[in-house]
């Protein structure tokens, strides 16, 4: 399965770790960027890269990083249809996807260390969307892009 990752200054060091831990268990992964490790770049271009990515349909899911996650989640989550999730424990992403239908995972390169970033990146992918009440209630997310948006 294929995977796009992206992140600025601050998520770039976990981003690495993230991506080599991705190919060890066998993914394909895509990197948006950012390239140039601690150098001060704007989280919004990586967020929207990646998002852009999922929306279009390169990939199926995608993981963002920036040095708390907010701003890059904020970012992916205005490209309509994306639905990106930060994620500070295992438990959160098991349920970003499991009832939120979570396309990208989130996470703070400044909040959570390498161990427990590898572990909500499992717990993310071994999830699957369960449906039924949920499906519903993404649909009202859809429909609030809608509404205000003009989109899908
Ligand atoms: C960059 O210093 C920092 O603001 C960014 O990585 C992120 O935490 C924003 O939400």
């Amino acid at each position: 399965m294929k995977i796009v990752i992206g992140a600025d200054h601050g998520g770039y060091a976990l981003k690495e770790v993230v991506k080599t831990h991705l190919l060890e268990q066998g993914y394909e992964v895509v990197d948006k960027g950012t390239d140039s490790g601690t150098v001060s770049v704007d989280y919004p271009d990586y967020g929207r890269a990646v998002a852009e990515a999922v929306a279009a349909g390169e990939a199926p899911f995608g993981i963002v990083i920036c040095g708390t996650g907010i701003g890059i989640s904020m970012a992916a989550n205005k490209v309509p249809g994306i639905r990106a999730a930060l994620c500070t424990d295992p438990y959160m992403a098991r349920m970003a996807r499991e009832h939120n239908d979570a396309q990208i995972l989130a996470m703070g390169g400044r909040v959570v260390g390498p161990g427990l970033a590898v572990a909500i990146v499992d717990a993310f992918f071994a999830a699957e969307f369960q449906g039924g009440r949920h499906a519903r209630r993404v649909g009202k997310i859809a429909a609030i892009e809608r509404d205000h948006c003009g989109t899908r």
